[in-house]
Protein backbone atom coordinates (compact mmCIF):
# COMPACT_ATOMS: atom_id res chain seq x y z
CA UNK A 1 0.00 0.00 0.00
CA UNK A 2 1.09 3.35 -0.85
CA UNK A 3 1.52 5.86 2.08
CA UNK A 4 -0.21 9.37 0.70
CA UNK A 5 3.76 11.01 1.65
CA UNK A 6 5.32 8.31 -0.79
CA UNK A 7 2.96 9.40 -3.33
CA UNK A 8 3.08 13.00 -3.21
CA UNK A 9 7.27 12.49 -3.16
CA UNK A 10 6.34 10.19 -6.70
CA UNK A 11 4.82 13.36 -8.21
CA UNK A 12 7.46 15.80 -9.61
CA UNK A 13 9.27 12.63 -11.03
CA UNK A 14 6.75 11.94 -13.65
CA UNK A 15 6.44 15.58 -15.02
CA UNK A 16 10.34 15.00 -15.64
CA UNK A 17 9.65 13.05 -18.25
CA UNK A 18 8.41 15.80 -20.82
CA UNK A 19 11.49 17.97 -19.51
CA UNK A 20 13.89 15.02 -19.84
CA UNK A 21 12.29 14.21 -23.52
CA UNK A 22 12.04 17.30 -25.29
CA UNK A 23 15.63 18.22 -24.06
CA UNK A 24 17.18 14.50 -25.67
CA UNK A 25 14.83 14.44 -28.94
CA UNK A 26 15.69 18.16 -29.57
CA UNK A 27 19.34 17.54 -29.51
CA UNK A 28 18.74 14.15 -31.50
CA UNK A 29 16.30 16.24 -34.10
CA UNK A 30 19.15 18.83 -34.51
CA UNK A 31 22.01 16.38 -34.94
CA UNK A 32 20.48 14.61 -38.13
CA UNK A 33 19.22 17.67 -39.62
CA UNK A 34 22.56 18.63 -40.35
CA UNK A 35 24.00 16.36 -41.98
CA UNK A 36 21.12 15.73 -43.70
CA UNK A 37 21.15 19.41 -45.46
CA UNK A 38 24.81 19.14 -45.65
CA UNK A 39 24.56 15.95 -47.89
CA UNK A 40 22.15 17.38 -49.61
CA UNK A 41 23.72 20.56 -50.70
CA UNK A 42 27.36 19.00 -51.27
CA UNK A 43 25.26 16.67 -54.15
CA UNK A 44 24.12 19.89 -55.31
CA UNK A 45 27.65 21.65 -55.36
CA UNK A 46 29.57 18.39 -56.94
CA UNK A 47 26.98 18.54 -59.98
CA UNK A 48 27.68 22.34 -60.58
CA UNK A 49 31.15 21.74 -60.48
CA UNK A 50 31.08 19.01 -63.17
CA UNK A 51 28.86 20.62 -65.01
CA UNK A 52 31.70 23.74 -65.13
CA UNK A 53 34.08 21.51 -65.72
CA UNK A 54 32.77 19.84 -68.67
CA UNK A 55 32.30 23.20 -70.56
CA UNK A 56 35.91 23.89 -69.25
CA UNK A 57 36.97 21.21 -71.15
CA UNK A 58 34.87 22.03 -74.09
CA UNK A 59 36.53 25.26 -74.17
CA UNK A 60 39.96 23.73 -73.64
CA UNK A 61 39.23 21.52 -76.91
CA UNK A 62 38.52 24.11 -78.47
CA UNK A 63 40.82 26.85 -77.52
CA UNK A 64 43.22 23.85 -78.22
CA UNK A 65 42.13 23.87 -82.06
CA UNK A 66 42.07 27.22 -82.55
CA UNK A 67 45.01 28.62 -81.12
CA UNK A 68 47.10 25.91 -82.89
CA UNK A 69 45.09 26.25 -86.22
CA UNK A 70 45.14 29.72 -86.32
CA UNK A 71 47.82 30.98 -83.95
CA UNK A 72 50.64 28.85 -83.88
CA UNK A 73 50.44 27.51 -87.59
CA UNK A 74 49.98 31.09 -89.26
CA UNK A 75 52.23 32.72 -87.22
CA UNK A 76 54.77 29.73 -87.48
CA UNK A 77 54.74 30.36 -90.98
CA UNK A 78 54.94 33.41 -91.54
CA UNK A 79 57.42 34.87 -88.25
CA UNK A 80 59.55 31.76 -88.12
CA UNK A 81 59.04 31.60 -84.10
CA UNK A 82 56.42 32.36 -81.63
CA UNK A 83 56.97 35.53 -79.34
CA UNK A 84 53.97 36.95 -77.59
CA UNK A 85 55.76 39.98 -76.38
CA UNK A 86 55.16 41.06 -80.59
CA UNK A 87 52.22 43.27 -79.90
CA UNK A 88 51.07 42.04 -83.66
CA UNK A 89 51.41 38.52 -82.57
CA UNK A 90 49.40 39.28 -79.12
CA UNK A 91 46.54 40.53 -80.72
CA UNK A 92 46.31 37.91 -82.87
CA UNK A 93 46.10 35.26 -80.02
CA UNK A 94 43.92 37.82 -77.98
CA UNK A 95 41.32 37.80 -81.16
CA UNK A 96 41.66 33.87 -81.25
CA UNK A 97 40.94 33.45 -77.98
CA UNK A 98 38.34 35.32 -77.27
CA UNK A 99 36.84 34.19 -80.52
CA UNK A 100 37.30 30.47 -78.36
CA UNK A 101 35.87 31.37 -75.73
CA UNK A 102 32.85 33.67 -76.97
CA UNK A 103 29.26 32.17 -75.91
CA UNK A 104 31.35 30.67 -72.87
CA UNK A 105 31.06 31.70 -69.32
CA UNK A 106 34.75 32.18 -69.20
CA UNK A 107 36.08 34.91 -67.23
CA UNK A 108 39.63 35.22 -67.65
CA UNK A 109 41.84 32.80 -69.81
CA UNK A 110 45.89 32.87 -69.18
CA UNK A 111 48.56 30.51 -71.28
CA UNK A 112 51.12 29.59 -69.27
CA UNK A 113 54.42 28.95 -71.10
CA UNK A 114 55.99 25.91 -69.41
CA UNK A 115 59.54 26.99 -70.47
CA UNK A 116 59.44 30.23 -69.53
CA UNK A 117 57.04 29.61 -66.15
CA UNK A 118 55.39 32.87 -67.16
CA UNK A 119 51.95 34.02 -68.00
CA UNK A 120 52.62 34.19 -72.12
CA UNK A 121 48.85 35.83 -72.51
CA UNK A 122 46.15 36.41 -70.50
CA UNK A 123 43.26 38.24 -71.33
CA UNK A 124 43.91 40.36 -69.15
CA UNK A 125 46.82 42.05 -70.45
CA UNK A 126 48.08 43.54 -66.68
CA UNK A 127 48.95 39.57 -66.10
CA UNK A 128 51.19 39.06 -68.73
CA UNK A 129 54.53 38.38 -67.51
CA UNK A 130 53.46 37.37 -64.11
CA UNK A 131 54.99 34.47 -62.96
CA UNK A 132 53.19 30.96 -63.03
CA UNK A 133 52.05 29.60 -60.10
CA UNK A 134 53.24 26.30 -59.48
CA UNK A 135 50.05 24.77 -58.08
CA UNK A 136 48.86 21.00 -58.17
CA UNK A 137 46.67 21.67 -61.05
CA UNK A 138 49.39 23.02 -63.09
CA UNK A 139 51.92 20.00 -62.44
CA UNK A 140 48.72 17.42 -63.49
CA UNK A 141 48.42 19.85 -66.63
CA UNK A 142 52.32 19.85 -67.45
CA UNK A 143 51.78 16.10 -67.55
CA UNK A 144 48.77 16.28 -70.21
CA UNK A 145 45.81 16.24 -67.35
CA UNK A 146 43.53 18.68 -67.36
CA UNK A 147 42.34 19.22 -64.03
CA UNK A 148 39.51 21.35 -62.50
CA UNK A 149 39.00 23.15 -58.66
CA UNK A 150 36.79 25.13 -57.04
CA UNK A 151 38.34 28.31 -54.87
CA UNK A 152 36.16 30.20 -52.28
CA UNK A 153 37.07 33.51 -50.33
CA UNK A 154 35.84 32.76 -47.56
CA UNK A 155 35.69 29.27 -45.16
CA UNK A 156 32.28 28.03 -44.45
CA UNK A 157 30.40 27.82 -41.48
CA UNK A 158 32.15 26.68 -38.57
CA UNK A 159 33.74 23.98 -41.07
CA UNK A 160 30.43 22.18 -41.29
CA UNK A 161 30.03 22.26 -44.92
CA UNK A 162 27.28 25.15 -44.71
CA UNK A 163 28.57 27.57 -46.46
CA UNK A 164 28.05 31.40 -45.80
CA UNK A 165 26.32 33.87 -49.03
CA UNK A 166 28.29 36.47 -50.33
CA UNK A 167 31.56 34.22 -50.41
CA UNK A 168 33.21 34.41 -54.00
CA UNK A 169 33.50 31.47 -55.68
CA UNK A 170 35.80 30.59 -58.69
CA UNK A 171 36.47 27.31 -60.39
CA UNK A 172 40.06 27.22 -61.53
CA UNK A 173 40.57 25.25 -64.89
CA UNK A 174 44.23 23.63 -66.22
CA UNK A 175 44.30 22.09 -69.42
CA UNK A 176 47.14 21.28 -71.38
CA UNK A 177 47.74 22.55 -74.82
CA UNK A 178 48.50 19.72 -77.19
CA UNK A 179 51.02 20.84 -79.98
CA UNK A 180 51.91 18.49 -82.95
CA UNK A 181 55.90 18.66 -83.32
CA UNK A 182 56.54 19.89 -86.83
CA UNK A 183 59.02 17.80 -87.86
CA UNK A 184 58.40 14.44 -85.67
CA UNK A 185 54.58 14.44 -85.94
CA UNK A 186 54.36 13.70 -81.77
CA UNK A 187 51.56 15.30 -79.66
CA UNK A 188 53.50 17.37 -77.02
CA UNK A 189 52.35 19.61 -74.44
CA UNK A 190 53.37 22.82 -75.44
CA UNK A 191 51.64 25.30 -72.85
CA UNK A 192 49.04 25.53 -70.48
CA UNK A 193 45.52 26.53 -70.54
CA UNK A 194 44.11 28.35 -66.98
CA UNK A 195 40.41 29.34 -67.34
CA UNK A 196 38.91 31.06 -64.79
CA UNK A 197 34.97 30.99 -64.14
CA UNK A 198 33.35 32.85 -61.49
CA UNK A 199 30.06 30.88 -60.41
CA UNK A 200 29.41 33.04 -56.88
CA UNK A 201 25.81 33.42 -58.39
CA UNK A 202 25.10 29.48 -59.39
CA UNK A 203 27.07 29.00 -56.18
CA UNK A 204 24.57 31.44 -54.01
CA UNK A 205 21.55 29.96 -55.18
CA UNK A 206 23.19 26.43 -53.61
CA UNK A 207 23.82 28.09 -50.82
CA UNK A 208 20.29 29.44 -50.85
CA UNK A 209 19.38 25.76 -51.35
CA UNK A 210 21.11 24.99 -48.88
CA UNK A 211 19.48 27.52 -46.25
CA UNK A 212 16.38 26.23 -47.22
CA UNK A 213 16.62 22.10 -46.68
CA UNK A 214 18.32 23.08 -43.38
CA UNK A 215 15.77 25.44 -42.23
CA UNK A 216 12.91 23.18 -43.99
CA UNK A 217 14.44 19.70 -42.06
CA UNK A 218 14.84 22.11 -39.46
CA UNK A 219 10.97 22.87 -39.23
CA UNK A 220 9.84 19.34 -40.41
CA UNK A 221 12.06 17.78 -36.88
CA UNK A 222 10.32 20.64 -35.45
CA UNK A 223 7.19 19.33 -36.41
CA UNK A 224 7.70 15.97 -35.55
CA UNK A 225 9.46 16.82 -31.61
CA UNK A 226 5.86 18.64 -31.39
CA UNK A 227 3.48 16.11 -32.51
CA UNK A 228 5.81 13.62 -30.30
CA UNK A 229 5.72 15.95 -27.41
CA UNK A 230 2.12 15.94 -27.19
CA UNK A 231 1.64 12.16 -27.59
CA UNK A 232 4.33 11.97 -24.25
CA UNK A 233 2.43 15.09 -22.88
CA UNK A 234 -0.98 12.57 -23.20
CA UNK A 235 0.69 9.65 -22.52
CA UNK A 236 1.97 11.04 -18.97
CA UNK A 237 -1.55 12.55 -18.28
CA UNK A 238 -3.03 8.94 -18.86
CA UNK A 239 -0.36 7.47 -16.47
CA UNK A 240 -1.01 10.25 -14.14
CA UNK A 241 -5.00 9.32 -14.04
CA UNK A 242 -4.16 5.60 -13.81
CA UNK A 243 -2.28 6.19 -10.57
CA UNK A 244 -4.90 8.47 -9.01
CA UNK A 245 -7.07 5.40 -9.69
CA UNK A 246 -4.93 3.07 -8.40
CA UNK A 247 -4.29 5.14 -5.29
CA UNK A 248 -8.58 5.75 -4.78
CA UNK A 249 -9.06 1.83 -5.43
CA UNK A 250 -6.34 1.43 -2.71
CA UNK A 251 -8.29 3.96 -0.55
CA UNK A 252 -11.19 1.81 -0.98
CA UNK A 253 -9.53 -1.26 -0.39
CA UNK A 254 -8.00 -0.01 3.13
CA UNK A 255 -11.61 1.39 4.53
CA UNK A 256 -13.00 -1.90 3.41
CA UNK A 257 -10.88 -3.75 4.85
CA UNK A 258 -11.36 -1.31 7.99
CA UNK A 259 -14.61 -2.26 7.79
CA UNK A 260 -14.65 -5.69 7.37
CA UNK A 261 -12.78 -5.96 11.11
CA UNK A 262 -15.38 -3.06 12.84
CA UNK A 263 -18.49 -5.48 10.92
CA UNK A 264 -16.43 -8.69 12.66
CA UNK A 265 -16.57 -7.22 15.92
CA UNK A 266 -19.86 -5.61 15.86
CA UNK A 267 -21.35 -8.98 14.74
CA UNK A 268 -20.04 -10.60 17.63
CA UNK A 269 -20.72 -7.78 20.51
CA UNK A 270 -24.32 -7.59 18.92
CA UNK A 271 -24.62 -10.92 19.23
CA UNK A 272 -23.63 -11.00 22.96
CA UNK A 273 -25.67 -8.02 23.45
CA UNK A 274 -29.12 -9.86 21.59
CA UNK A 275 -29.37 -12.96 24.18
CA UNK A 276 -28.92 -10.72 27.67
CA UNK A 277 -31.35 -8.54 25.83
CA UNK A 278 -34.09 -10.63 25.48
CA UNK A 279 -33.85 -11.94 28.95
CA UNK A 280 -34.31 -8.30 30.26
CA UNK A 281 -37.29 -7.55 27.76
CA UNK A 282 -39.31 -11.05 28.86
CA UNK A 283 -38.21 -10.17 32.75
CA UNK A 284 -39.66 -7.25 32.41
CA UNK A 285 -43.23 -8.56 30.56
CA UNK A 286 -42.95 -10.94 33.33
CA UNK A 287 -42.75 -8.83 35.75
CA UNK A 288 -45.96 -6.44 34.45
CA UNK A 289 -47.96 -9.24 34.49
CA UNK A 290 -47.22 -10.48 37.98
CA UNK A 291 -50.13 -10.41 40.28
CA UNK A 292 -49.74 -7.61 42.52
CA UNK A 293 -47.79 -5.40 40.28
CA UNK A 294 -48.95 -1.73 41.07
CA UNK A 295 -49.68 0.80 38.18
CA UNK A 296 -46.34 2.28 38.25
CA UNK A 297 -44.33 -1.17 38.05
CA UNK A 298 -46.41 -1.51 35.17
CA UNK A 299 -45.18 1.48 33.41
CA UNK A 300 -42.14 1.27 34.40
CA UNK A 301 -41.69 -2.39 33.06
CA UNK A 302 -43.70 -0.91 30.10
CA UNK A 303 -40.98 1.64 29.53
CA UNK A 304 -38.15 -0.90 29.72
CA UNK A 305 -39.60 -3.11 27.20
CA UNK A 306 -40.11 -0.33 25.20
CA UNK A 307 -36.20 0.72 25.42
CA UNK A 308 -35.16 -2.79 25.01
CA UNK A 309 -37.14 -2.94 21.22
CA UNK A 310 -35.38 -0.28 20.47
CA UNK A 311 -32.24 -1.36 21.41
CA UNK A 312 -33.42 -4.81 19.46
CA UNK A 313 -33.62 -3.12 16.72
CA UNK A 314 -30.47 -1.00 16.45
CA UNK A 315 -28.87 -3.97 17.55
CA UNK A 316 -30.39 -5.85 14.24
CA UNK A 317 -29.33 -3.01 12.09
CA UNK A 318 -25.60 -3.37 13.31
CA UNK A 319 -26.19 -6.92 12.65
CA UNK A 320 -27.66 -6.51 9.48
CA UNK A 321 -24.76 -3.94 8.46
CA UNK A 322 -21.75 -6.34 9.48
CA UNK A 323 -23.22 -9.78 8.20
CA UNK A 324 -25.15 -8.84 5.13
CA UNK A 325 -27.17 -11.07 4.23
CA UNK A 326 -26.94 -13.11 0.94
CA UNK A 327 -30.02 -12.55 -1.50
CA UNK A 328 -31.70 -15.55 -2.53
CA UNK A 329 -33.35 -14.58 -5.45
CA UNK A 330 -36.97 -15.69 -5.97
CA UNK A 331 -39.06 -14.54 -9.27
CA UNK A 332 -41.01 -11.22 -7.24
CA UNK A 333 -43.06 -7.69 -8.20
CA UNK A 334 -41.58 -4.59 -7.51
CA UNK A 335 -44.89 -2.98 -6.84
CA UNK A 336 -46.30 -5.39 -4.68
CA UNK A 337 -43.06 -4.95 -2.44
CA UNK A 338 -43.45 -1.52 -2.61
CA UNK A 339 -47.51 -1.51 -2.11
CA UNK A 340 -46.93 -4.03 1.27
CA UNK A 341 -43.80 -0.97 2.12
CA UNK A 342 -47.18 1.82 1.86
CA UNK A 343 -49.66 -0.44 3.83
CA UNK A 344 -46.92 -0.88 6.93
CA UNK A 345 -46.59 2.93 6.91
CA UNK A 346 -49.75 3.94 6.16
CA UNK A 347 -50.50 4.57 10.26
CA UNK A 348 -47.24 6.80 10.66
CA UNK A 349 -47.82 8.48 6.90
CA UNK A 350 -51.45 9.54 7.93
CA UNK A 351 -50.30 10.83 12.07
CA UNK A 352 -47.09 12.89 9.98
CA UNK A 353 -49.92 13.79 7.42
CA UNK A 354 -47.89 12.72 4.34
CA UNK A 355 -49.07 12.33 1.22
CA UNK A 356 -47.82 9.19 -1.27
CA UNK A 357 -48.24 9.69 -4.95
CA UNK A 358 -47.07 6.41 -7.08
CA UNK A 359 -47.64 5.34 -10.94
CA UNK A 360 -48.16 2.04 -9.68
CA UNK A 361 -50.74 0.50 -11.56
CA UNK A 362 -51.68 -3.17 -12.21
CA UNK A 363 -49.10 -3.95 -14.05
CA UNK A 364 -46.56 -6.50 -13.22
CA UNK A 365 -42.86 -5.24 -12.57
CA UNK A 366 -41.15 -9.02 -12.62
CA UNK A 367 -37.65 -9.26 -11.02
CA UNK A 368 -35.31 -11.60 -9.71
CA UNK A 369 -34.59 -10.80 -6.46
CA UNK A 370 -34.97 -11.34 -2.85
CA UNK A 371 -38.21 -9.78 -1.52
CA UNK A 372 -37.30 -9.85 2.39
CA UNK A 373 -34.22 -7.93 1.40
CA UNK A 374 -35.40 -5.47 -1.64
CA UNK A 375 -38.81 -4.70 1.40
CA UNK A 376 -36.61 -4.08 3.89
CA UNK A 377 -34.01 -1.18 1.69
CA UNK A 378 -37.18 0.17 0.57
CA UNK A 379 -38.73 0.42 3.81
CA UNK A 380 -35.22 2.18 5.19
CA UNK A 381 -35.84 4.66 2.01
CA UNK A 382 -39.11 5.35 2.99
CA UNK A 383 -38.59 6.29 6.28
CA UNK A 384 -35.67 8.47 5.68
CA UNK A 385 -38.41 10.46 3.34
CA UNK A 386 -40.88 10.46 6.33
CA UNK A 387 -38.26 11.43 8.68
CA UNK A 388 -36.90 14.03 6.04
CA UNK A 389 -40.67 15.96 6.06
CA UNK A 390 -41.09 18.24 8.55
CA UNK A 391 -45.23 18.98 9.12
CA UNK A 392 -46.65 18.04 5.87
CA UNK A 393 -45.39 16.89 2.38
CA UNK A 394 -45.16 14.55 -0.16
CA UNK A 395 -43.38 11.21 -0.96
CA UNK A 396 -43.74 10.69 -4.60
CA UNK A 397 -42.71 7.28 -6.60
CA UNK A 398 -42.23 6.59 -9.33
CA UNK A 399 -41.12 3.52 -11.10
CA UNK A 400 -40.58 3.16 -15.28
CA UNK A 401 -38.93 0.67 -17.43
CA UNK A 402 -35.55 0.85 -19.41
CA UNK A 403 -34.94 -1.85 -21.72
CA UNK A 404 -33.45 -4.49 -19.38
CA UNK A 405 -34.52 -2.68 -16.12
CA UNK A 406 -35.89 -0.92 -13.63
CA UNK A 407 -35.61 3.09 -12.47
CA UNK A 408 -37.33 3.44 -9.11
CA UNK A 409 -37.14 7.18 -8.15
CA UNK A 410 -38.56 7.99 -4.31
CA UNK A 411 -38.51 11.76 -4.06
CA UNK A 412 -39.49 13.57 -1.08
CA UNK A 413 -40.47 17.23 -0.04
CA UNK A 414 -37.93 17.17 2.98
CA UNK A 415 -35.41 18.99 4.45
CA UNK A 416 -33.07 18.18 1.70
CA UNK A 417 -29.19 17.54 2.31
CA UNK A 418 -26.36 19.67 1.89
CA UNK A 419 -23.81 19.37 -0.36
CA UNK A 420 -21.22 18.44 2.60
CA UNK A 421 -23.62 15.47 4.15
CA UNK A 422 -24.30 14.19 0.45
CA UNK A 423 -20.99 13.39 0.23
CA UNK A 424 -21.35 11.25 2.95
CA UNK A 425 -25.04 9.61 3.85
CA UNK A 426 -23.32 6.05 2.20
CA UNK A 427 -20.90 6.12 5.11
CA UNK A 428 -21.26 3.63 7.71
CA UNK A 429 -22.63 5.72 11.10
CA UNK A 430 -22.97 8.54 9.45
CA UNK A 431 -26.58 10.47 11.07
CA UNK A 432 -28.00 13.69 11.29
CA UNK A 433 -30.68 11.96 14.09
CA UNK A 434 -30.43 12.09 17.20
CA UNK A 435 -31.75 8.61 17.41
CA UNK A 436 -30.22 7.53 14.23
CA UNK A 437 -27.29 4.64 13.90
CA UNK A 438 -26.14 5.79 10.11
CA UNK A 439 -27.03 2.60 9.21
CA UNK A 440 -30.17 2.69 7.32
CA UNK A 441 -28.28 3.81 3.76
CA UNK A 442 -25.10 1.74 4.09
CA UNK A 443 -27.56 -1.19 4.36
CA UNK A 444 -29.73 -0.30 1.47
CA UNK A 445 -26.61 -0.24 -0.51
CA UNK A 446 -25.02 -3.44 -0.06
CA UNK A 447 -28.37 -4.44 -0.67
CA UNK A 448 -29.35 -3.05 -4.06
CA UNK A 449 -25.68 -3.86 -5.30
CA UNK A 450 -25.82 -7.47 -4.28
CA UNK A 451 -28.90 -7.46 -6.39
CA UNK A 452 -26.58 -5.85 -9.81
CA UNK A 453 -27.95 -3.14 -8.97
CA UNK A 454 -27.33 0.52 -8.36
CA UNK A 455 -28.18 3.07 -6.32
CA UNK A 456 -27.95 7.33 -6.33
CA UNK A 457 -29.24 9.93 -3.85
CA UNK A 458 -29.66 13.29 -5.38
CA UNK A 459 -30.68 16.47 -3.23
CA UNK A 460 -31.27 19.95 -2.42
CA UNK A 461 -31.08 21.56 0.79
CA UNK A 462 -34.70 23.15 1.72
CA UNK A 463 -36.21 21.58 -1.19
CA UNK A 464 -36.00 17.51 -0.95
CA UNK A 465 -34.56 14.72 -1.83
CA UNK A 466 -34.36 12.12 -5.08
CA UNK A 467 -33.24 8.74 -4.23
CA UNK A 468 -32.95 6.76 -7.58
CA UNK A 469 -32.19 3.05 -7.73
CA UNK A 470 -32.21 0.78 -10.71
CA UNK A 471 -32.43 -2.70 -10.76
CA UNK A 472 -32.49 -5.53 -13.36
CA UNK A 473 -36.06 -6.46 -14.37
CA UNK A 474 -37.14 -10.16 -15.81
CA UNK A 475 -38.82 -9.67 -19.08
N1 LIG B 1 -34.73 11.44 2.27
C1 LIG B 1 -33.82 12.12 3.00
N2 LIG B 1 -33.98 13.43 3.22
C2 LIG B 1 -33.07 14.13 3.95
N3 LIG B 1 -31.95 13.58 4.49
C3 LIG B 1 -31.76 12.27 4.30
C4 LIG B 1 -32.64 11.47 3.53
N4 LIG B 1 -32.16 10.20 3.50
C5 LIG B 1 -31.02 10.22 4.23
N5 LIG B 1 -30.76 11.45 4.70
C6 LIG B 1 -29.60 11.87 5.49
O1 LIG B 1 -28.64 10.86 5.45
C7 LIG B 1 -28.28 10.44 6.75
C8 LIG B 1 -27.97 8.96 6.76
O2 LIG B 1 -29.16 8.24 6.51
P1 LIG B 1 -29.24 6.74 6.99
O3 LIG B 1 -30.56 6.21 6.56
O4 LIG B 1 -28.03 6.03 6.54
O5 LIG B 1 -29.14 6.90 8.53
P2 LIG B 1 -30.22 7.51 9.53
O6 LIG B 1 -31.52 7.61 8.87
O7 LIG B 1 -29.62 8.74 10.08
O8 LIG B 1 -30.25 6.42 10.64
P3 LIG B 1 -31.01 5.02 10.59
O9 LIG B 1 -31.50 4.85 9.20
O10 LIG B 1 -30.03 4.03 10.98
O11 LIG B 1 -32.13 5.16 11.53
C9 LIG B 1 -29.47 10.83 7.61
O12 LIG B 1 -29.08 11.05 8.94
C10 LIG B 1 -29.94 12.11 6.95
O13 LIG B 1 -29.16 13.20 7.35
MG1 LIG C 1 -32.37 5.96 7.80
Amino acid sequence: MIAPSQSVKQKPKQFRLVKYFAVASFIVLVIFSFPFSVVISQKAKEALLESYENSALLVGENLNQQVFRDFVLPVTRQYGVIRLRDKEQQDLMDRVVRNAIHGFKVDLVNIHSINQGVIAYSTDLSLIGHKTRQTIGYKKAVMGESFSSITSSRYDLLGLGIEILGSQKKIRSYIPFMAIHPFTGERYVAGIFELIQDVSQEYHSIVRFQYLIFGLSILIMGLIFLALLLIVHKAERIIEQRMKEQQELEAQLHQAERLAALGEMVAGVSHEIKNPLGIIRSTAELLSTMPGATDTQKKLSEVINEESNRLNRIVTEFLDFARPQVPRPAPCDLGEIIKKNLLFLEPELKKRDVKIQHNLDEKVLGLMADEELLYRALLNLLINAIQSIDGSGTIDIRVEQQKDRYLLQIQDTGSGISPENLKRVFDPFFTTKEKGTGLGLAIVRKIIENHNGNISVESREGQGTNVKIWLPSTM
